[in-house]
């Protein structure tokens, strides 16, 4: 991929020097770098993983990463970089999918790994104030104690960072029941290319002072600062958590079954998420998960997973057996069966089988990943119609693709459409696209409803956005990049 640096019409960045490392050694300790230039001269295999996205699919050069431990470092760092014109790339855990957090050319990698630290709790307001690297399994596991959880849950909580969770304005498996990281990220900290430190990382749930400018910097994935810290909402833990999959003998069962759900459960409803019988299967396939018993899956086309979340465990448990009872009751079942978890195991066994279709289909081949917003009642029709798009143009064998397949979050109206091949192959790319971004376009749909732009869709950004709109962005990034260092080639090109 030839290294595209025309957003803010900068055609040229410089490639980091052995005068940029001697610097970076006066601001960092030497372990804090890694580089193959003198006078630190690391094995370039150390940089390996650095420059390789999760999915083994976008691949950079850099020949340097530096890992700071405070803001302030991070300022000198940056202030250097743009009085030099070398392009930075901000990295969390490295587990996005749209190629956002590898570098396209040879920029600086600036990783937040060793920025780890809670700045403060609130156990009574429920703010966290958070170092942007800190892992979201480990805000998950300190604010537990305090009976609180994080608004937000992904597949991958191990690894993720919560600065890039901000930077990409990650969704997830709670947005359902939590909302989107627009409103419960309160504050940021965030270091601009010149290396001043916009401090708006306040705690205040109200705050009418003109305009928002964290907001931008949420879903900017990096290109338009680096996110230091960050200040969110944790609500309380429910006192009850409950889930189940439902077996569905069709896909046309999908919206009216969510109409019951909702109006049954009304407020325990926090999940209701889709995964189609080849998401299932790869899942089982690859250890996601206890595999449901055999005579819960036959005939199944798909399968809804529900969870509840609320006060009182009698209470929930009433309303959710009410609904199956009433469910497999009905005159026209709209579901085969359900298999309700009776354990924390078997809750997160059942949560694993959908949580794990990510990991599963990256075990299984080289997956062509699209996030998008259609209308709901469109989701199979998007994932047939790809899949007889691609058998048209003779690409669906074993030497090419092997599955297409459905999954996501049916309450926010996000399909995860995902196409598992052997290797990633020019003439794949070149059949699933522009297709899927036009059927996309046609339903006045997003190309990306959660995993971003990156340096993956930054081409087919106008299938979502106006020209007027991108022209706006593109004046905003000019605003506060005038230099374009901040992640060069992704999201606008
Ligand atoms: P990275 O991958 O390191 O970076 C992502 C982007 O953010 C890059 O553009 C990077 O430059 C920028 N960035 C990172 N940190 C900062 C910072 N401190 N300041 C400025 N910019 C920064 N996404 C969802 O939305 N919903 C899901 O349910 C979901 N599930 C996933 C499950 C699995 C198994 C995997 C592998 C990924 C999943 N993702 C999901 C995608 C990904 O995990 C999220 O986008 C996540 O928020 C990225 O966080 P990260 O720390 O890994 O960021
Ligand atoms: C998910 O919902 O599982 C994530 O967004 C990851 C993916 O799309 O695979
Ligand atoms: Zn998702």
């Amino acid at each position: 991929r030839a290294a595209r640096y025309s957003s803010t019409g900068t055609s040229q960045l410089n490639s980091v020097t052995e005068q940029d490392i001697e610097y970076f050694s006066k601001i960092l300790p030497k372990t804090s770098i890694i580089s193959t230039l003198a006078p630190i001269s690391s094995p370039s295999d150390e940089l390996n993983s650095f420059n390789s996205d999760w999915m083994g699919r976008f691949h950079g050069r850099s020949t340097t990463v530096l890992k700071p431990k405070t803001t302030r470092q991070v300022s000198e760092i940056l202030k250097w970089c743009n009085e030099r014109r070398i392009g930075v790339v901000p990295q969390g855990g490295n587990t996005g999918l749209v190629g956002g957090s590898v570098p396209v050319h040879d920029e600086v990698i600036i990783s937040l790994s060793n920025m780890n630290n809670v700045r403060n709790y609130d156990p009574v307001s429920g703010v966290l104030v958070a170092d942007a690297g800190c892992i979201l399994q480990s805000l998950t596991d300190y604010v537990a104690p305090h009976n609180h959880i994080m608004p937000i849950d992904l597949g991958a909580k191990g690894s993720c960072h919560i600065g890039g969770n901000v930077a990409t304005n990650a969704g997830g498996l709670r947005l359902l029941r939590y909302g989107s990281l627009h409103g419960s990220v309160l504050g940021l900290e965030v270091v601009l290319p010149d290396g001043s430190i916009l401090d708006q990382l306040t705690t205040l749930r109200k705050d009418n002072t003109g305009y928002d400018l964290k907001q931008l910097f949420i879903g900017a994935e990096g290109t338009l600062g680096v996110i230091t810290g960050v200040s969110i909402l944790t609500p309380p833990q429910p006192q009850a958590s409950n889930n189940v999959i439902l077996s569905l003998p069709s896909f046309d069962n999908v919206l009216p079954l969510y109409q019951t759900v909702k109006r049954q459960l009304s407020e325990i409803l926090s999940a209701f998420e889709f995964i189609d019988r080849t998401a299932y299967n790869l899942a089982v396939k690859h250890g996601q998960g206890r595999a449901l018993p055999e005579s819960e899956t036959v005939g199944a086309e798909c399968f809804i997973l529900v969870e509840t979340s609320g006060g009182r465990r009698e209470h929930d448990s009433e309303k959710l057996l009410d609904l199956l009872e009433s469910l497999l009751g009905a005159d026209k079942p709209l579901i085969n069966s359900g298999v309700l978890s009776q354990s924390p195991a078997e809750f997160s066994s059942l949560w694993a089988l959908r949580e794990g279709v990510t990991e599963a289909v990256s075990k299984e081949g080289k997956a062509y990943k699209y996030d998008i917003s259609v209308p709901l009642a469109s989701f199979k029709q998007v994932v047939d119609d790809t899949r007889e798009h691609l058998r048209s143009k003779g690409l669906l064998h074993d030497k090419a693709v092997k599955y297409v397949l459905g999954y996501g979050h049916v309450g926010d109206g996000n399909l995860h459409l995902n196409i598992v091949a052997d290797a990633y192959l020019p003439e794949i790319t070149d059949a699933l696209e522009p297709y899927i971004y036009e059927v996309v376009a046609s339903h006045r749909g997003s190309i990306s409803a959660e995993h971003g732009i990156g340096a993956m869709k930054t081409h087919a950004l106008h299938y979502s956005k106006s020209d007027v709109s991108i022209e706006l962005m593109k004046k905003i990034k000019a605003v506060f990049d005038p230099k374009g260092i901040m992640n060069p080639g992704k999201v606008l090109e």
